[in-house]
């Protein structure tokens, strides 16, 4: 059995191919989201209990091969995968889509390592922000910017409570430049505030920020472990699986 750490578009289509190669896959999902979008094969969701308990999932079920196709910032999921697989013996590989940073207006960009610190640059940089940076991330904006008006995009409602004059969207990608566009200038935002998620399916908003003249903010990816080996493309993924599964 093929094991695919999932919740990405990346893992639904790298699922759909091995699937189609006839291969015994199995997608994981944190079971974050409400109703999240199902990749084919079979889906397990939950947490496995830490290191522990994903290296016993591993050998109870005789997996043959680990794809941490999680999305870029869910860093503990993937330290665990690496820990878990040199534990056990299983063959790993990380499927990570490229991040923004190659993009031709990145120099323009405000980079930063963390929330907190987008938080504090977001609030001195303007009064409307946009903020598109997950639900998790959001507890760190609530106070630097208290007195902002922010506009706040997430798949679910958060747990935390926000400002009452915060406006919140719950919404999905993908998302188009007009949209986006569109979306900007009705809350008259001044800056956009994303992690470096990478990807075609939201990377409207930087192209529509980028248009509007809005300053952008943007989160690094938390650093991934050095030894794993990654490709960037589902095919690839593919590939390295079958060649693994053969050998
Ligand atoms: N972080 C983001 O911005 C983001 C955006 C889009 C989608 N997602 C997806 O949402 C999921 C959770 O992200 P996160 O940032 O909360 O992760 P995280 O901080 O790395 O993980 C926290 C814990 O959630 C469990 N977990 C995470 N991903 C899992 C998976 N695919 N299958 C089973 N258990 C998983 C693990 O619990 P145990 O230790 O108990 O095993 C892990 O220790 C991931 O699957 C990720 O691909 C995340």
């Amino acid at each position: 059995m093929i094991l695919v750490l999932g919740g990405t578009a990346e893992a639904r289509a790298l699922a759909a191919l091995l699937v189609d190669d006839g291969l015994v896959v199995v997608s994981s999902l944190a079971g974050r989201v409400t109703r999240p979008r199902l990749p084919v094969g079979e889906v397990r969701v939950g947490g496995f209990g830490g290191v522990d308990g994903l290296s016993a999932y591993l050998q109870a079920n005789s997996v043959m091969a680990v794809v941490d196709a999680t999305h870029p910032f869910a860093a503990r999921i993937s330290a665990n995968a690496v820990a878990a697989c040199s534990r056990t013996g299983v063959p790993l590989l990380r499927l990570a889509r490229p991040g923004w940073e190659s993009d031709p207006d990145a120099d323009h960009w405000h980079w930063v390592a963390t929330n907190e610190e987008a938080a504090v640059l977001t609030a001195a940089l303007g009064v409307r922000p946009f903020l598109t940076v997950g639900r998790q991330g959001l507890a760190a904006y609530a106070g630097p910017l208290a007195e902002h008006e922010a506009l706040v995009r997430v798949v679910d409602p958060p747990e935390i409570a926000l400002p009452s004059w915060w406006t919140l969207l719950t919404e999905r990608g993908p998302y188009d430049l007009e949209g986006e566009r569109a979306r900007m200038e009705g809350h008259r935002a001044d800056v956009l505030v994303t992690k470096d998620s990478g990807g075609r399916w939201t990377y409207p908003k930087l192209a529509a920020a980028g248009a509007l003249g809005l300053a952008v903010v943007v989160v690094r990816r938390p650093p991934s472990p050095a030894w794993v080996s990654v490709v960037e493309r589902p095919g690839d993924a593919a590939a390295w699986v079958r060649a693994t599964a053969a050998g």
